[in-house]
């Protein structure tokens, strides 16, 4: 078959190679990849940044937000049959920590996990890909054109649900929300909030009558524009907000985040920032405040299939409340073998996909 892959650590490696057509072994699923979404991520694999091919393999198939079609299953595979739309999960447990052990790789505490497309595993840029149903989710008719944004819709629902569980340490519930980033990550992140009734408001360097402004006031958000006032400003035009979700990529607006949190509010950090960048911050300014505030600072990576499941059901509700908002994300759909485009950076908008299959 045809696969997108990489040679990691080395840069701009990005080609299409024939590999092995997958064989699903008795209770796998074969499964026909339809499109897969383009992330940050992606790119800096490509930049040689990170990425480690399966062992054995010199090279690695990208794609970690995926959408497919079962066409054959090998034995019985528990809960699923061809014709099904499914998409994958992205991380693989590791077999030595507990929390894996228990079902929660995205907790995984060894750091021995891999991630198809990013660590260790294959990913879906290819034609077909097999998968035991654990990993697999069912995707329904209402929500399969969006179906390739569940992967991305699962970070924001992870930080979303475990803000709201921490935040359980307290009599009083959050009622307000902010999101850093208009990017795919912060308009998914604010349907999240959204789908949970918090007044949220998104903020972002693109103008007002920006397309993702526009997709952020349709959902029933707030949205703010860092060209009519900086970030520094805003602290003292807004309430503060008891949920912070942070997208941007940008680790200097998290600590911005942390400064303009509510007291007892909570900041949760979704940005996998590249890099080594450093910073200057107001260190004892930043700790006193979080400290008498009594602010939570947490980072969140992947998610759990429990999330799996509640970004299913939000992304359900999001389309039921502002039918084909989400959709309105995907702004261009690149046929696969133009994947060098998007590499090259010659696309723009908010979130492309390599459609591989119909
Ligand atoms: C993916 C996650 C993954 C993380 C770290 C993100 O782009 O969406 O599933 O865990 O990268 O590799």
């Amino acid at each position: 078959m045809k696969a997108i892959a990489v040679i990691p650590g080395q840069q701009n490696s990005i080609h299409m190679q024939e590999a092995p057509d997958p064989k699903p072994a008795a209770g796998e699923a074969l499964v026909r990849v339809l499109r897969v979404g383009l992330c940050g991520t992606d790119a800096e694999i490509n930049s040689g940044l990170y990425g480690e091919a399966p062992a054995g393999s010199d090279y690695l198939i990208l794609g970690h937000e995926n959408f497919g079609l079962v066409e054959a299953v090998g034995g019985a595979a528990k809960g699923i049959k061809p014709g099904d739309y499914v998409v994958a999960s992205v991380r693989r447990p590791c077999t030595e920590c507990f929390n894996c052990q228990h079902g929660r790789a995205d907790l995984c505490s060894s750091g021995n996990y891999t991630e198809r497309g990013i660590k260790g595993r294959h990913g879906y840029m290819a034609e077909h890909y097999t998968e035991t149903p654990e990993f697999l989710f069912k995707i329904d008719e209402e929500i399969k054109d969006i179906g390739v944004l569940l992967e991305p819709m699962t970070i924001v629902e992870k930080g979303a649900a475990e803000a709201i569980e921490i935040q359980k340490r307290l009599p009083s519930k959050p009622r307000t929300a902010m999101v850093f980033g208009a990017g795919p990550v912060g308009l998914l992140a604010a349907a999240a909030l959204r789908v949970r009734d918090l007044d949220t408001l998104v903020v972002s360097k693109e103008d007002a009558t920006d397309t993702r402004a526009q997709i952020a006031k349709a959902m029933g958000c707030r949205y703010h524009s860092v060209q009519s006032s900086p970030l520094q400003e805003l602290g003292k035009q807004i309430p503060a907000p008891d949920i912070v979700l942070e997208c941007t990529g940008s680790s200097a607006v998290g600590f911005l985040a942390m400064q303009m949190l509510a007291a007892d509010g909570i900041l949760c950090l979704l940005s996998v920032t590249g890099g080594d960048k450093t910073e200057l911050v107001h260190a004892a300014e930043i700790n006193r405040d979080l400290v008498l505030r009594n602010n939570v600072v947490f980072g969140s990576v992947n998610a759990s299939p429990t999330h799996y499941q509640l970004a299913i059901e939000a992304m359900k509700t999001a389309e039921k409340r502002w039918p084909g908002v989400l959709g309105q994300l995907i702004t261009t759909r690149l046929p696969w073998t133009d994947f060098a485009k998007w590499f090259n950076r010659q696309v723009s908008g908010i979130k492309s996909t390599l459609e591989i299959s119909s």
